[in-house]
């Protein structure tokens, strides 16, 4: 048996007569006069192939095994379809069945299962429509993020997942420790750390920006694609402890030039699905989000809004909304805020810059007024936040100040200002939620349902 396969894909796509051996899990199962409809599929592509198989062909005893779930290959001739629903059917003249399931234990008999009961078994979701859906638009949604910086000429570097950093200054990270809990060393009455693997706290990664930011100049133009981890107690649709972010950085670049790409870069992915995925996207139209092809449509082609934080607040206070959180200069925006702002107000995706340093992290470019940072966020119509970034404070002196003003320890970022203090540069560079994306151009609701096992307060599963 290799690798090299025919896959359904292929088949559909076939001319008959011709003898093929169809490989895949059933999905459904008719049985009728004479007569059985199997429908099965390898993933490869949003349709089924039906398998006919007439009686006679198999032996009972074969038959009663083609079950929901099982995994066959099924050899025989593709021919025309006489019924509508597919062009081509396979006609079976034999089956190998590999894997069988037991109805009465295979837990995925439903037609319609709820996604909360989806979600308890994350190992077998993938075989339905709406994950396979989901899965092949995440594949070919990160390819798209690779193919649009390798074409623009961006280094892709791998940035380390075990870091002793705190990239957002935030506080949120999981620890990383060899030490025994039940027995903690200690010195001083604290935990002593130089016992540890690593001779100091270290965490996973909360993102992989200060890295690329050292690449960013030695490389000019770089980017990050790889898994963060926030220890954040969000039990939200939009919130995951671990999740993957695209993250650019740019040398010889403003602000003005980081908004460019990354509305250049939305754009670009969406045309790419809209292109490569009809299949999957039609089913997202039909079942989960009406419009949404329409509305990447309408993004695709149309220019993003840009605004500052202070119109933003502007906005929010004219719009006579009553909104849970209040609404003054200085405040973060929540998401009944971003999404008032990109759904109502402008009606398309918005980037918002120049935010109160105080609610934003150090690293953030400090503007003349002393007040503002050069951030930047894009919000999205249905998901709010989708990108967060900022052009980079490159000052040593003011750097150093910030730190200082955020409580962070210097000694802990002494390699990241050396970067100010020896060929430092302008450079800008944003963070793109993976999932916040997939989201966006799938429709669905919870973000728990567009990574493969997703990891939230309270749950990691498999
Ligand atoms: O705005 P954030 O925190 O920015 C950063 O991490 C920067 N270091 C990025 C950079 O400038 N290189 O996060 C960036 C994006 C958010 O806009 C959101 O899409 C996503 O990451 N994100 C999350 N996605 C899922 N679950 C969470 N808990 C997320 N937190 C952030
Ligand atoms: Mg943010």
């Amino acid at each position: 048996m290799d690798y090299r396969r025919t896959y359904i894909r292929d088949i559909l796509q076939t001319t008959p007569p011709a003898e093929v051996s169809a490989y895949g899990w059933v999905k459904t199962r008719r049985d009728s006069k004479g007569i059985h409809f199997v429908q099965i599929s390898d993933g490869s592509c949003f349709t089924d192939l039906q398998v006919v198989i007439e009686d006679g062909v198999m032996p009972e005893e074969t038959l009663k095994k083609i079950t929901i779930g099982a995994c066959a290959r099924f050899d025989g001739t593709l021919v025309e379809s006489p019924a509508a629903g597919q062009s081509v059917e396979l006609k079976a003249s034999g089956v190998q069945i590999y894997g069988e399931a037991d109805p009465s234990e295979y837990p995925m008999q439903k037609k319609r299962a709820s996604f909360e009961f989806l979600r308890e078994h994350a190992h077998f979701r993938t075989r339905g429509n709406t994950f396979g859906a989901v899965f092949r638009m995440r594949d070919k949604l990160s390819w798209a993020i690779h193919k649009f910086f390798e074409e623009r000429n961006f280094l892709y570097v791998h940035t380390p997942i075990i870091t002793t950093s705190d990239c957002e200054g935030a506080g949120e990270m999981f620890g990383v420790t060899t030490l025994d809990m039940q027995n903690l060393p200690t010195q001083n009455g604290g935990v002593d750390y130089e016992k540890d693997f690593f001779g100091k706290p270290a965490f996973l990664t909360v993102s992989g920006q200060l890295g690329v930011e050292a690449f960013t100049l030695a490389f000019t133009n770089c980017y990050t694609f790889g898994p963060t981890f926030r220890a954040e107690n969000s039990n939200t649709p939009r919130h995951l402890a671990e999740f993957w972010m695209i993250e650019p950085e740019m040398a010889f670049c403003d602000i003005e030039g980081n908004m460019n790409l990354a509305e250049e870069m939305l754009k670009y992915l969406i045309r790419f699905l809209l292109d490569e995925c009809e299949d999957d996207l039609r089913f997202f139209n039909k079942w989960i989000e009406p419009a949404v092809i329409e509305t990447l449509e309408h993004v695709a082609a149309s220019e993003f809004a840009r605004i500052s934080y202070g119109e933003a607040i502007e906005l929010l206070k004219k719009s006579g909304e009553s909104f849970e959180f209040p609404v003054y200069w200085g405040a973060d925006l929540q998401t009944e805020h971003e999404r008032f702002l990109t759904e109502k107000e402008l009606k398309k995706p918005v980037i918002i810059i120049d935010w109160p340093k105080e609610i934003k992290p150090f690293y953030m470019r400090v503007n003349d007024d002393d007040k503002t940072v050069r951030g930047m966020d894009v919000l999205v119509p249905r998901i709010g936040e989708i990108i967060g970034g900022s052009q980079r404070e490159e000052r040593l002196n003011v750097l150093t100040q910030r730190i200082k003003e955020c409580d962070l320890d210097e000694k802990d970022y002494r390699w990241y200002l050396d970067l100010r203090k020896f060929g430092s540069a302008p450079h800008s560079g944003f963070g793109l939620g993976l999932e916040r994306m997939m989201m966006y151009v799938t429709g669905m609701k919870n973000i728990r349902d567009v990574i493969p096992f997703y990891r939230v307060p309270g749950s990691a599963e498999f």
